[in-house]
């Protein structure tokens, strides 16, 4: 695509961003401009022929769509220093900053610019994140366009802005519970006779292939635990030593902590 594309906060979900946008051959590197205060931390993108600045309104003005991408306690900052380069007929704002919600924002920028939350994770750059999008009402080209575009990036759906919250802790926290997940399965990998590299790898592709059954199959994952674990085998007797030991409970329970810490940090934003 010819348009540009902003990306205010060359960090990690920004730069994870920038990489799906080019791996996913949606946009060509010079059609991404990437900011953040200290550039030469992102030399290395630049290389790749993305433009790298430290101008937030000359790249919001250059672009179509404008991706926020700072910290939650940067981005009314960055919103006040756009928001005269925001021209409702011609720009898309997307924010994927934990916890700030479509009405603080259009308290910012006003009504007229076209909003869109998007919680996405690092998977962008594979063009395998799950990302959940949310807005009020808007015009139908944009919705379509911003659906496109993380359609393009992995998997998207739209909830309602109250899951947002939720959304974070499944697919963003998500990633970090999953690899501490697979790092756990290696390491008792190499206690059972696999060095690191081969432990991780197996863990990694099995870790894989157990999802991707799950997503393609639709079936509830009880359901193809069932077809491998044979009655006194050996795999039930893992499992349930697992059970025994709080596995499933402490990983809702973590979930849930995750959740309640979102929640705390909204409410203390909101008041
Ligand atoms: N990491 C994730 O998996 C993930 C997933 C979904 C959503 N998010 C959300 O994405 C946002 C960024 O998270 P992150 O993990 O990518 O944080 P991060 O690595 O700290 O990135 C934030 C970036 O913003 C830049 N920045 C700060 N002030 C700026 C300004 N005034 N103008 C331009 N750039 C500025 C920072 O660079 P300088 O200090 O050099 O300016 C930094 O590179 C957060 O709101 C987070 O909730 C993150």
């Amino acid at each position: 695509m010819t348009e540009k594309i902003a990306i205010l906060g060359g960090g990690n979900i920004g730069l994870s961003l920038a990489r799906g946008l080019i791996n996913s051959r949606l946009y060509k590197p010079e059609s991404l401009i990437v900011t953040r205060r200290r550039i030469h931390m992102i030399e290395e993108i630049a290389e790749e022929g993305v433009v790298i600045s430290s101008d937030n309104a000359m790249a919001t003005r250059a672009a179509r769509i404008v991706f926020l991408t700072v910290k939650p306690q940067q981005a009314a900052e960055v919103l006040q220093e756009i928001a005269p380069c925001l021209d409702p007929e011609k720009h898309i704002l997307v924010s994927l900053v934990t916890g700030l919600g479509i009405s603080k924002i259009r308290s910012i920028l006003g009504d007229s610019v076209p909003v869109f939350l998007a919680m996405p994770n690092t998977a962008l750059a594979l063009c395998e994140s799950m990302t959940c999008i949310s807005h009020g009402e808007e015009r139908e080209k944009d919705k379509e366009e911003v659906m496109n575009i993380f359609n393009h990036l992995g998997k998207c759906i739209t909830i309602p802005e109250e899951l947002m919250g939720a959304s974070t802790v499944l697919a963003a926290c998500g990633v970090a519970f999953a690899l501490r997940f697979l790092r756990s399965i290696a390491q008792g990998g190499i206690e059972i006779g696999f060095d690191a590299e081969m432990s991780t790898l197996i863990a990694a592709q099995t870790l894989k292939g157990a999802a991707r059954m799950a997503q393609e199959s639709g079936n509830h994952p009880e359901h193809e635990i069932d077809r491998v674990t044979t009655p006194m085998g050996i795999t039930i007797s893992g499992l349930n030593e697992m059970e025994h030991n709080g596995f499933s409970s402490a990983l809702i329970k973590g979930l849930l902590a995750s959740y309640r810490k979102i929640e705390n940090l909204n409410g203390k934003k909101d008041s």
